[in-house]
């Protein structure tokens, strides 16, 4: 897994400045995760219309920017942004809200209207002035990933240069990927950035996994994690401003699931046996 190394679990941050209340919390709540050695950190345009980004900025402050070469930090453009001009002016505003030189992933959010290329080539322009290491999707089912990687290629663009990830919803709460997507991307040792991994925080009180979890010790919500980076070329972002749950997550790096625990889990949470249509949050 090139793009992110050994990392197999970040911090999302979806909600995350929604409140003026909440701010100095959830600063604190990045700030946390950066001590506990979380070195991933996703993130949007979209999450309060750049109020999450703020957060981030403020909290890679306390962490010192010196260190961040460290860190493999996220963004994302929406797609009504996503013109070349448009994403080239979302990127510098990300990057000012952050206090940042350079992101380490540029995301499109999710597909929209504006031609492939248009946002591709903002990614190149963008890469070649050192604004972002590298690019990647969000939200694309495989038909949606070959396109992207089609125009790609009608640009130039091949061996290892291009699309870099894709961020989708992938979890107990949704399989989906398991039957094609995750099986595509692994064959193009492409990660997969699994969002809302705890089904946006009701895998905790899932009463069938919280009674597994107890056999083995931990909770529902590790082991629910545990289930999603278990799989290759995956990485997993769950959200959380609690410190004890942030270290409660990252806790689940260290669990290792047998052929039975995997079996159990199966029962409750039945894996795909044909495509579906990519869940969307
Ligand atoms: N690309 C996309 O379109 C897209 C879509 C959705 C999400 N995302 C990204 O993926 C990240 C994660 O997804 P998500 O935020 O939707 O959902 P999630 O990570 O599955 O769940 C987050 C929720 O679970 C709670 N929680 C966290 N750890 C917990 C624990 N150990 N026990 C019990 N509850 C816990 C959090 O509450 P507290 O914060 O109060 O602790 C929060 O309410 C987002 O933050 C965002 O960065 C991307």
């Amino acid at each position: 897994m090139s793009l992110f190394g050994e990392l197999r679990l970040g911090l999302g941050t979806w909600q995350m400045g929604e409140r003026t209340s909440e701010v100095a919390r959830e600063v604190m709540a990045v700030e946390h995760a950066l001590e506990v050695g979380y070195r991933l950190i996703d993130t949007a345009e979209m999450y309060a219309d750049g109020g999450a980004e703020t957060i981030i900025g403020k909290a890679l402050k306390g962490y010192g920017l010196g260190k961040r070469e460290n860190l493999s930090l996220v963004s994302k453009v929406l797609p009504m942004n996503a013109s070349r001009q448009g994403t080239l002016n979302a990127c510098e505003r990300s990057l000012k809200r952050m206090g940042l030189d350079y992101l380490d992933v540029y995301l499109l959010h999710w597909p929209g209207s504006h031609p492939i290329e248009q946002t591709i080539e903002a990614f190149i322009e963008l890469t070649n002035k050192g604004r972002i290491r590298a690019w990647g999707i969000s939200n694309f089912d495989l038909d949606g990933l070959r396109q992207w990687l089609y125009v790609e290629e009608r640009l130039g663009l091949s061996g290892g240069v291009g699309c870099s990830t894709n961020q989708v919803f992938f979890g107990l709460k949704s399989r989906g990927p398991e039957f094609d997507l995750l099986p595509a991307m692994q064959a193009l040792h492409m990660p997969l950035m699994a969002y809302t991994p705890l089904g946006s925080g009701a895998l905790a009180d899932h009463q069938g996994l919280v009674t597994l979890a107890k056999t083995l010790g931990c909770s529902a919500a590790q082991l629910a994690l545990a289930w999603v980076i278990h799989h290759a070329n995956v990485v997993a972002i769950p959200k959380s401003s609690t410190l004890s749950r942030i270290d409660e997550n990252f806790a689940s790096l260290s669990l290792n699931l047998t052929q039975e625990v995997l079996s159990a889990i199966d029962a409750l949470f039945p894996p795909p046996q044909k495509r579906q249509p990519l869940a969307v949050i």
